[in-house]
């Protein structure tokens, strides 16, 4: 057989296997947001190009070579959300949020396309669990955000996760800092890549992002943004850090972090993990004051972060499990079938995972069938439980058989498959 279709290169199937570990993963994140106080919000998969180029920012390597951008037949020009940030600003602002007052936090669980080179980890489309806080200027929420994060990861018994943290200044600070990364790269430009040669005019911030590895080496002992904070954003990073402290919540100061999107302002932190190998990054985020200004709204600070979904369940502890049938009904004969989908569905209603066979096999199949699903109970519904008006349910793991009537056939099992879940 040779198929002629496979999913595009870089993304993935999620099948029955393995997609109740992406359902208790995203159950766990909707459940630390709620209990911190965040509601979920849902854009649309795809933009105008414009939003993104605005704000992740028209020198960086997303906008520059990895997004997903089609013409519609109306001639616009679209792009498949290749992050999550700037939707929710825009619709933030769309809806006019900010007149609600206070700070609005969202959550969201999504797709997200990016045309990169596939690897372990990297994904042209990957889905990110993040939340956004807009309207809260002060660090306190800077370090709830991280908090929550860490509230998630405990919850889902990811362990060996380290936060790293910086600052990367305002458009206070900013200016001395691009100096500072001129004069350093001065010397060495002319070696680097194209795009760098362009961002050490641009936007000389973006060089400390580049992947080319001669580039990468020629930075070692860049000036850090961390030595270039104004008084403001150093009591802000400051602040930051005694929060963090005072939640006891362990994080590394790291200059050297570049997020690779350019509406960061002050806050910029990642949580690295060793079990995701070259791509270690698990979450990153950061603060972007400016960002809805840049929108053309009204001033309106934010913070937020965003945890690649397949990166998580690299890390996530347990094995995948079969899908979890309690109870497979076993049929023999022609005259069994439709009392066999009659106690399939009785069994539903009462809150019981009931399957049965829809081929006309044997019993002997029929049992085998129950044993590959790994069901706690197989009902038998043979000749004689048909006259007798019972069923024969049977424990799987102990042997033990016994009849039941019919009719109370549901509430008893339900019963017992309730009784094993206690
Ligand atoms: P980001 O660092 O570009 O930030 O992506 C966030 C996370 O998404 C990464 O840490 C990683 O876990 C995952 N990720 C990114 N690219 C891929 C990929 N190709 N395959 C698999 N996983 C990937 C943002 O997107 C920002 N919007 C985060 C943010 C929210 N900042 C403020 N608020």
């Amino acid at each position: 057989m040779v198929l002629k279709y496979k999913a595009p290169r870089g993304t993935q199937d999620i099948l029955p296997q393995v997609s109740w570990r992406w359902q208790r993963l995203e159950a766990a994140f909707r459940d630390t947001c709620r209990r911190f106080g965040y509601q979920e919000i849902r854009t649309p998969m795809f933009e105008e190009t414009e939003l993104f180029v605005h704000s992740t920012g028209e020198t960086t390597e997303i906008v520059n070579k990895q997004m997903y951008t089609f013409e519609d037949r109306g001639g616009r020009s679209l792009t498949l959300r290749p992050e999550g940030t700037p939707s929710v600003v825009r619709a933030y602002l769309e809806h006019n949020l900010s007149a609600v007052g206070g700070t609005q936090k969202f959550y969201y669980i999504a797709p997200i396309f990016r045309y990169e080179r596939p690897q372990a980890g990297r994904y042209r489309q990957h889905h990110q669990l993040g939340v956004e806080a807009i309207g809260a200027p002060g660090p306190d929420i800077d370090a709830e955000v991280i908090a929550l994060y860490h509230d998630f990861m405990g919850r889902v018994g990811v362990e060996g996760g380290v936060t790293h943290l910086s600052s990367i200044g305002d458009p206070k600070c900013r200016p001395g800092f691009r100096q500072a990364l001129r004069t350093f790269f001065k010397p060495v430009i002319s070696e680097m890549c194209d795009f760098c040669k362009a961002r050490y005019e641009t936007n000389p911030l973006r060089i400390l992002d580049c992947k080319v590895p001669h580039d990468v080496e020629l930075r070692v002992g860049a000036p850090s943004a961390l030595d270039h904070l104004c008084a403001e954003c150093r009591e802000h990073f400051d602040g930051v850090r005694a929060a963090l402290d005072a939640l006891s919540i362990p994080c590394e100061v790291d200059p050297t972090i570049v997020r690779g999107l350019d509406y960061y302002t002050r806050t910029a932190f990642e949580v690295v993990h060793s079990g995701l190998g070259a791509k270690d990054v698990l979450m990153g985020g950061g603060r972007y004051d400016g960002l809805a200004e840049m929108l053309g709204g009204p001033p309106a600070p934010g913070i937020g972060f965003g945890s690649g979904i397949e990166r998580l369940l690299m890390v996530l502890p347990g094995e995948d499990e079969p899908p979890e049938i309690e109870v497979y009904i076993a049929a023999a004969g022609e005259e069994a079938r439709v009392p066999a989908l009659r106690l399939a569905m009785d069994l539903r209603a009462a809150g019981v995972a009931a399957d049965m066979d829809f081929l006309g096999r044997s019993l002997r199949t029929q049992m085998r069938e129950a044993s590959r699903l790994q069901t706690r109970f197989t009902v038998l519904i043979g000749e004689d439980e048909l006259k007798a008006g019972q069923v024969t349910l049977r424990d799987m793991e102990t042997g033990e058989q016994v009849p039941i009537a019919r009719h109370e056939a549901p509430q008893q099992i339900a019963a017992r498959c309730a009784g094993l879940k206690d």
